[in-house]
């Protein structure tokens, strides 16, 4: 029978076997709603500018704290992550790809960790 039931509901947050395309339609999803919530953030933060230069400076200032910046490498790494696997689903879609969908995934979520590191190591002064 198809009604719901609390094991259904609890069934959505159960990590286990599951495969690899959930978790990238699950990745997908999250860095999704976290570039659409930043986009607003950033929108509002700008909206800063009309109110003049000493409510931007006090806005830029906050920006430069390790804190915002560590919020910045997350919002870098969701747009690496949904952006290159938007194009792999944006491949699929017309039918290329279809065969190697798993290691295309894997590379380029590899290609989206180097890139945050990239990211990391530059804007905490690492390198
Ligand atoms: C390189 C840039 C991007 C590419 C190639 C891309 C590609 C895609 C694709 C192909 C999907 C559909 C996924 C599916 O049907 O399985 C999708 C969903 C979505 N994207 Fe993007 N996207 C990009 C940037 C963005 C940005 C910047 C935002 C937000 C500001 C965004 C927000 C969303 C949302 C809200 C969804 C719906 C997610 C869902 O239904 O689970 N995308 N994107």
């Amino acid at each position: 029978m198809n009604q719901p039931s609390p094991r259904k509901f609890w069934r959505w947050f159960d990590p286990r076997y599951r495969q690899i395309g959930t978790w990238a339609f699950i990745l997908n999803r999250i860095t999704a709603i976290g570039l659409t919530v930043y986009l607003v953030l950033h929108l509002y933060m700008l909206s800063k500018l009309v109110q003049g230069p000493e409510a931007y400076d006090a806005f830029i200032a906050l920006a430069k704290t390790p804190v915002i910046l560590f919020g910045e490498l997350l919002v870098i790494a969701a747009g690496l992550i949904h952006g290159l696997n938007g194009i792999r689903v944006g491949f699929n879609s017309f039918g290329f790809g279809l065969q190697r969908q798993r290691e295309t995934f894997i590379v380029l979520m590899i290609i989206a960790l180097a890139g945050t590191v990239y990211f990391a190591v530059h804007m905490f002064g690492w390198a």
